[in-house]
């Protein structure tokens, strides 16, 4: 299969590529689109044989269930059953947004998309073409993130290319995504709701909105968004993710790259502009951006992963943060895709470094 790639500008949406996207949803078929938090791989949400084939493109366990995309409030009557009252305020407030909430699902949706759960995740995208392609498709789009099962969420359509290039008719190029991670998903049917996923929409936002919100991420064995139990994006070297404060970490990091250098590694480092300095220049180093841009880091943070793994570096040091709001989502990616972990503060700091050597040089 061939993939056509059409751009769109997001400020003036042409039509005619959004027309035919729309064209190839109405048919069943599966196109990746931009959305504000990552890209999309979308297939109308109404058809099992087209969401079918957006687990089979990306290589997903089919118990793993999808978000459903809507662009209007009246939609999300067709897509839910019984909204809870308590719902409007927030929806109100946070879409078209970053926020993806889940609910009792409506017949109309197929239960291919939700993975059979009775449970739908519906998020109206802050996006002009992805709201434009929902509405002109006169779908609900049930979409994942547009990356091939395993590989880090797509930020940029070259990202999308990289890993579906041959396996999808349609990439709408609508340039970077605003956000870099995925929504936060809130479970609207747990009594408090409960954050099931960090996203842009930090716990501290849903504060004020959701009464006892809290985050739970389910317990060993009985995850609650069925996507947690998978493993995420895995580097393909160990990466070493080393917590710590603005003036210290890189005083961490530096002496454990430079051991696992001695040992024979080729060693990449994730850092920031402010820690960047303080590497030597002989060992690769990818900064995330400042460290007081939390918002830009996790914009950068998918395609830095993609970078050092395109490096082909043996090992992965990485610089992790203290911090709640964006920074805990930050972490939250980082620390699934970390295969060591040093905490701030840990009392045997020195051992888990020395020993983090022995194991992975
Ligand atoms: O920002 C985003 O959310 C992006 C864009 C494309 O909208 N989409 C995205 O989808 O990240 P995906 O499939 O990569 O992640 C969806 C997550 C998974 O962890 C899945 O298990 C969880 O949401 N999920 C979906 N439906 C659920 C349900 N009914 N109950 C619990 N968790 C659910
Ligand atoms: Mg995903």
């Amino acid at each position: 299969m061939k993939t056509s790639v059409l751009r769109v500008d997001p400020l003036q949406p042409e039509t005619a590529p959004i027309m035919r996207a729309a064209e190839l949803i109405r048919r069943g078929e599966v196109v990746a689109f931009p959305t504000e938090t990552v890209y999309g791989l979308g297939a109308d949400a109404t058809s099992a044989s087209a969401v079918d084939k957006v687990y089979q493109a990306k290589g997903r366990p089919s118990d793993n269930p999808l978000i459903v995309h809507i662009a209007s409030f009246q939609q999300l009557r067709s897509v839910v059953r019984n909204p809870p009252e308590r719902v409007r305020e927030l929806a109100a407030y946070y879409w078209p947004g970053p926020l993806t909430l889940i609910f009792e699902k409506s017949a109309s949706i197929s239960d291919a998309a939700t993975a059979g759960l009775g449970s739908v995740a519906v998020r109206m995208p802050a996006h002009p073409v992805a709201l434009e392609l929902i509405r002109r498709s006169g779908r609900p789009i049930a979409a994942p993130s547009a990356n091939l099962s395993g590989r880090p969420s797509p930020t940029l359509p070259e990202h999308v290319l990289a890993d579906m290039e041959g396996r999808i008719p349609l990439l709408l190029d609508g340039g970077p995504a605003t956000y870099g991670v995925e929504s936060t998903v809130l479970d609207m049917t747990a009594d408090p709701p409960m954050i099931l996923r960090p996203g842009p929409v930090t716990a501290e936002d849903l504060a004020p909105l959701v009464d006892g919100v809290a985050f739970g991420g389910g317990t060993e064995g009985q995850p609650r968004a069925p996507g947690m139990k998978y493993t995420h994006y895995a580097p393909k070297a160990p990466l070493l993710l080393v917590v710590g404060g603005a003036n210290s970490v890189a005083d961490k990091m530096l002496p454990v790259a430079r051991l696992k250098v001695s040992g024979g590694a080729t060693v990449g480092l994730l850092c920031t502009d402010e820690t960047l300095e303080r590497f030597p220049p002989d060992i690769p180093a990818v900064s995330l951006g400042s460290r007081f841009a939390p918002y830009g880091m996790a914009k950068n943070l998918y395609a830095s992963l993609r970078k050092l793994d395109e490096m082909g570096v043996g090992s992965i040091v990485a610089e992790g943060f203290t911090g709640d709001g964006i920074y805990a989502t930050i972490m939250n990616r980082l620390r699934k895709a970390a295969s060591e972990i040093i905490e701030d503060g840990a009392a045997d700091e020195v051992r888990q470094l020395t020993e983090s050597v022995r194991r992975h040089p």
